[in-house]
């Protein structure tokens, strides 16, 4: 069942809020024949959008792969998760095309087309017969579009990753990616923005200048809220006042957004039947009382995460992020004078975290040239607040 506030997993139906300007530059993008690169942080939307983007191609005629590179370590998984991709199409032409191809290489897709095993005798396939494998998986657009002339999209998902299992992976991919005109247009999805933008800016790098940006940013807050009351209207639920502060507070984050509503209307959920899942004291909470002990909730559900960020960051970066979250500019003199930190440590820490994208992101607003800085995760930024408290 889907939940009516769904967190855990990309958003497969018709539910994303708003996000209509992505869908639409990637729209044109297709039509255009133009290679777009996505970046966001972490748990920012940027598979539903794509999900969203490929039911809508898909419905006028185009053929949808979305290959998910996440975690890959070799180029034979690297072909796996390419051959898994064209299977889930359900076309007869396609799965013989990668059976064929699989008996002449020496693997076979798993019956529920979820994986790929290569045969006892090629446990560890050649390096040649993997790279060949990796040729032709990545021409199948081409081979089709000579059978049939529907253009097919590939959205290469966890893009990062794949440039982690093998560094000339890029090129290899660009090697065949660019002859093909017409029969592909190509998504690479990546939630490591610095290392996005570094593999397509830098002239060094084989994909440089290959397509076109799309940096997702937070969701708009009144969007947000309509949405979100139009859903608990529908579900024949009341969140009284403790919504828009909610809203507020998960300042636009897709997946911290759909956390606390969800949260919320589980508590709402059980009080129907005499429950609650919250501490008894605030069994009946409404408002603002009600948002602050949603909002506990969500942090003790994601309290080890926040942790684990933590603890694997340097002491300058921590120095500026208590900082911020504390509300102090963090390289200024208050921020240097309380970490023990020179100014240009906490600097170049500030440097180093706006570059990776994860955590913090600037802020520019007609009024302040140079902006302000805030936490990507406002989960996080409030557990930084309260670190080493209860
Ligand atoms: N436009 C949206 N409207 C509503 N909820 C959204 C939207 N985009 C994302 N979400 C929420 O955020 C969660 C994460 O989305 P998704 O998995 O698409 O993000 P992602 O950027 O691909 O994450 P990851 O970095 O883990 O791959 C979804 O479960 C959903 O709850
Ligand atoms: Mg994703």
């Amino acid at each position: 069942m889907q939940r009516p506030f769904p967190f855990e997993t990309p958003i497969t139906g018709d539910s994303l809020i708003d996000r209509r300007a992505e869908l639409h530059q990637l729209h044109l993008a297709a039509v255009d024949g133009a290679h777009v690169r996505v970046a966001g942080p972490r748990r920012y939307g940027k598979t539903s959008l794509l999900l969203a983007h490929e039911r809508s191609l898909s419905d006028t005629g185009w053929r949808t792969v979305h290959v998910d590179f996440y975690g890959v370590t070799s180029l034979a998984e690297v072909c796996a998760r390419i051959a898994t991709a064209y299977t889930r199409l359900k076309e007869h032409r396609v799965r013989s095309y990668v059976d064929a191809l699989g008996s002449r290489l020496g693997f076979s897709l798993t019956t529920a087309g979820v994986g790929v095993t290569f045969g006892p005798q090629q446990a560890q396939p050649s390096q040649d017969a993997t790279l060949t494998a990796a040729a032709e998986l990545l021409d199948l657009p081409l081979r089709l579009f000579e059978r049939d002339r529907r253009h097919t999209l590939v959205v290469f998902d966890e893009f990062q990753d794949l440039v982690s299992a093998g560094s000339t992976l890029d090129g290899l991919l660009r090697s065949h990616v660019q002859y093909h005109g017409d029969a592909a247009t190509y998504i690479y999805a990546g939630s490591q923005p610095s290392l996005m933008r570094k593999l397509f800016t830098d002239r060094e790098r084989p994909l440089y200048g290959q397509a076109e940006p799309l940096e997702l940013g937070p969701l708009p807050l009144d969007e947000v809220l309509v949405d979100l009351s139009e859903r608990f209207v529908a579900l024949d639920a009341d969140p009284g006042d403790a919504l828009n502060p909610l809203v507020t507070i998960a300042a636009g984050h897709p997946q911290r957004t759909m956390l606390l509503a969800h949260l919320l209307h589980r508590e709402l959920t059980m009080r129907q039947s005499g429950w609650t899942t919250l501490p008894e004291q605030q069994a009946d909470a409404d408002g603002l009382v009600l948002a602050d002990a949603i909002v506990d909730l969500a942090l003790n559900q994601t309290r080890e995460a926040h942790q684990g960020i933590w603890d694997s960051l340097s002491s300058g970066k921590k120095a500026v992020l208590a900082a911020l979250a504390d509300g102090i500019r963090p390289t200024g003199t208050r921020a240097t004078e309380r970490a023990g930190i020179t100014r240009a440590a906490l600097q170049s820490a500030l440097r180093e975290l706006a570059r990776e994208g994860q955590h913090v992101s600037r802020i520019t607003t007609g009024t302040t040239a140079s902006g302000y800085w805030r936490f990507t995760d406002p989960l996080f930024a409030l557990w930084v607040t309260r670190r080493g408290r209860a």
